[in-house]
C-alpha cells in the first residue's frame, strides 16, 4: 500500500554523563566518560521507519544551533525527509543524563524546539496527509499538536498510530480518531486512574471510539484489544541489554508491517520481534532493527517468515 508515513514528533540530543556517584549540591564531581546520542520519540521512529525501507517524512522542530544541525544531518543520512524540520530561534530539545556506576539515573529534559511544534506546521503540510497512508504520533510535542496530526490523518484517510508516551492526560474526543493507540501498562493506566485493571480500560477506550488498543508488556509480549478480538502474543526470547527503544522499534515495526500489507497479527509478531532486537542493544536509535535482524529472531524462534 503506497504512500508516504508522517511521523510528527520531537527531537532531541540527549548528552549522557558517567559518573562513580552523583554530585551533591554545590559538589562538582568528575566523570568518567560522555557521549552524545540523538533521540527524541519522533526521531526515534522516524529512524526505526527509514531503517525498514519506508517512505517516511518528519514533521518537528530543532533550534538554530550546532546541536540541531548535527540532527537534522544524521536523521537525513538515515533516509528520513526532513524538508519538514523547521529550524528555529528556540535551542534544539536536550536530554542531561547522568548515569552512575550502581546503574541509577537522573535525567533533564529541556523540550526547547520541540515545544514549537504547532498545529499550523500540520494544515500546512495538508497535501502530504493527502497523500500518505499513515500519521505516526507520540507525546514529546504539544498536545494540540497531536490532536491537529491525528484530526487531519483521520480527515485525510491516513491510518493513525499513537504512542502516549511520555504520557498526559488526554482528551475523550482524540481516541476515535486513532487507530491503533500503543500504551505499556504503566501508560495505560495513567490514562484512565480510575478503572480498576488494565482489561476495563481497554473496554472504555473501544467504547470511546478508538480502534485497536495494544497493550506492550515489555518481557511479557502484547495484547491486542480490537472489536471482539482479544489475544495475547508472546515475547521473544532474547539476551537484554538495554531496552531504551524497544517500544519505539515495536511502533515503527507495527507500522511497517501493516503497511506492507501483513494482517494484524503478523504486524503485532513482527514488531515484537523487533522491540526484542532493540532490547539486545545497547543506546536508543542505535539499537533500532533492520528488516534483516527482525525476520533472523523469527526465524530463530522458529515463526514462520514473512516475506517483505
Ligand atoms: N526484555 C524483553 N524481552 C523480549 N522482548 C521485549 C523485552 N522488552 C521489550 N520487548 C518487546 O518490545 C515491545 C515494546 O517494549 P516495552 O513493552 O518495553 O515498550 P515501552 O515501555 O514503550 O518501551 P520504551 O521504554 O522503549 O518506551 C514489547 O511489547 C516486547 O514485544
Ligand atoms: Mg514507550
Amino acid at each position: 500500500m503506497g504512500g508516504p508515513i508522517v511521523v510528527v514528533g520531537s527531537i532531541n540530543m540527549d548528552l549522557v554523563f558517567r559518573v562513580p556517584r552523583f554530585p551533591r549540591a554545590g559538589e562538582t564531581l568528575p566523570g568518567t566518560e560522555f557521549h552524545r546520542f540523538p533521540g527524541g520519540k519522533g526521531a526515534n521512529q522516524a529512524v526505526g521507519l527509514a531503517r525498514l525501507g519506508a517512505d517516511v517524512k518528519l514533521i518537528g522542530a530543532v533550534g538554530r544551533d550546532p546541536y540541531g544541525k548535527e540532527l537534522k544531518d544524521g536523521l537525513q543520512k538515515e533516509g528520513v525527509d526532513v524538508s519538514r524540520v523547521n529550524e528555529t530561534g528556540v535551542t534544539t530539545g536536550m536530554a542531561a543524563i547522568t548515569l552512575s556506576e550502581d546503574g541509577e539515573n537522573r535525567i533533564i529534559t529541556i523540550a526547547g524546539a520541540n515545544r514549537q511544534v504547532t498545529p499550523e506546521d500540520v494544515l500546512a503540510a495538508k497535501e502530504l496527509f493527502r497523500e500518505a497512508w499513515g500519521v505516526l504520533l507520540q507525546l514529546e510535542i504539544p498536545l494540540k499538536t497531536v490532536q491537529a496530526a491525528a484530526r487531519l490523518g483521520q480527515e485525510s484517510g491516513c491510518k493513525v498510530f499513537l504512542d502516549p508516551a511520555p504520557v498526559a492526560e488526554l482528551p475523550r474526543s482524540i481516541y476515535n480518531r486513532i487507530d491503533y493507540l500503543f500504551p505499556n501498562s504503566g501508560e495505560l493506566e495513567a490514562l484512565l486512574p480510575a478503572e480498576d485493571d488494565n482489561e476495563a480500560r481497554a473496554e472504555k477506550l473501544l467504547g470511546w471510539g478508538l480502534k485497536t488498543l495494544i497493550l506492550k508488556k515489555g518481557d511479557e509480549g502484547s495484547s491486542v484489544f480490537s472489536g471482539k478480538d482479544r489475544r495475547a502474543f508472546p515475547a521473544f526470547p532474547v539476551k537484554v541489554v538495554d531496552t531504551t527503544a524497544a517500544g519505539d522499534a515495536f511502533a515503527a515495526a507495527f507500522c511497517y508491517s501493516l503497511q506492507a500489507g501483513f494482517p494484524m497479527e503478523k504486524a503485532i509478531v513482527f514488531a515484537n520481534a523487533a522491540g526484542g532486537v532493540a532490547a539486545t542493544r545497547l543506546g536508543a536509535q542505535s539499537s533500532l532493527p533492520s528488516k534483516e535482524d527482525i525476520l533472523k529472531l523469527q526465524k530463530e524462534a522458529k515463526i514462520d517468515e514473512m516475506d517483505y
